[in-house]
């Protein structure tokens, strides 16, 4: 069984007076498979979030369907499975964690030493500790971010579907989060979280799903999705004298970069590189380096994002 499964899902919303209908997530098909890490990934408007009320069950479709650990979206058995990070959790600042925690511990049924002991746990485990009998109106954005997780994780989810997790935190807190998803998973837990943010995507991701305009342009490995292409070659030198550099100008990609004494020169395809390098040996230049380059999810990304938004 798949932990998340859609078939032809959409969403629309009608706007105005007119009732004018925008079509926000249109024709998705995606298969989550059980106790993997799933980055959805996408630019903001994308329809991230929509997909993930849709999946919660806190909207209903207009199109498709879905399911979720094998069951409708919002059903009582799948909510007691499923931890929910809502992309801005709004608590009452009056409260303590400690309390929150203790009143979505009741909601989801929990008896009193369980709770007790799954906030103890996750709180340690996320830092939280000497923070629990603070009000929140006390907490941090990151220190916020974690009750959010520590909150979605308390009924000890089989899946955990999360809006952004890394958003608002610096980069040992979005580090730290990316450490807690790979511990989730090697609990065995699936979790899908979405995200604007590549590196994080790509760091510990088994497979991503790109989602542009409401649309998912793609869904695989990180490297089945790239290719395992080379998109170029990047030469180190140094030494190189000025005349052999202006001949060698249209074997490169890019104009060649100086970094101190050296030159970083930027090559297509093999064929160019063995041009450059015979030229490089024959002119006694040193060779420093050469390194195979392939195509990036951020190049990916901005390849496939860029041209749709600028009309
Ligand atoms: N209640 C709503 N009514 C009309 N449009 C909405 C509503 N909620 C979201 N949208 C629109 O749907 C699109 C997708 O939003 P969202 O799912 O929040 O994207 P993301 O999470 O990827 O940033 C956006 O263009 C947003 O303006
Ligand atoms: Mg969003």
């Amino acid at each position: 069984m798949n932990a998340i499964e859609t078939e032809k899902l959409g969403k629309e919303y009608r706007i105005g007076f007119w009732r004018k209908r925008i079509c926000v997530l249109s024709q998705l098909d995606l298969t989550v498979h059980e106790g993997e890490v799933f980055g959805y990934l996408g630019p903001n408007g994308a329809g991230k979030t929509t997909t993930l009320k849709l999946l919660t069950g806190l909207l209903r479709p207009t199109s498709g369907k879905a399911k979720v650990l094998g069951r409708p979206p919002g059903d009582v058995v799948m909510q007691q499975q499923v931890g929910f990070l809502p992309e801005q959790p709004s608590f009452y600042e009056y409260l303590t964690g400690r309390e929150l925690l203790n009143f979505y511990g009741q909601l989801v049924g929990l008896d009193r030493p369980t709770r007790r002991e799954q906030i103890e746990g996750l709180a340690r485990q996320l830092r939280i500790e000497s923070a629990l009998d603070l009000q929140l109106r006390k907490y941090s954005k990151g220190m916020l971010q974690r009750l959010g997780l520590a909150q979605a994780l308390l009924n000890d989810p089989r899946l955990v579907l999360l809006d952004e997790p890394m958003s608002g935190l610096d980069p040992i807190g979005r580090w730290e989060v990316r450490d807690l998803l790979l511990r989730l998973k090697s609990e065995g837990r699936t979790v899908f979280f979405s995200s604007h943010i590549i590196p994080d995507v790509e760091m510990v991701c088994d497979r991503v799903g790109i989602l542009v305009g409401g649309r998912l342009v793609a869904q695989g490995p990180i490297d089945d999705i790239l290719g395992a292409q080379i998109a170029s070659i990047e030469v180190t030198a140094s030494q190189v004298p000025p005349e052999v550099m202006a001949e060698l100008g249209y074997l490169l990609v890019t104009q060649s970069v100086p970094r101190g004494e050296r030159l970083l020169l930027t090559v297509k395809d093999e064929a160019a590189l063995a041009e450059l390098l015979t030229r490089l040996l024959d002119c006694k230049a040193t060779i420093h380096a050469i390194a195979p380059h392939r195509e990036s999810l951020e190049e990916y990304f901005i390849r496939y994002v860029q041209p749709r938004e600028t009309p």
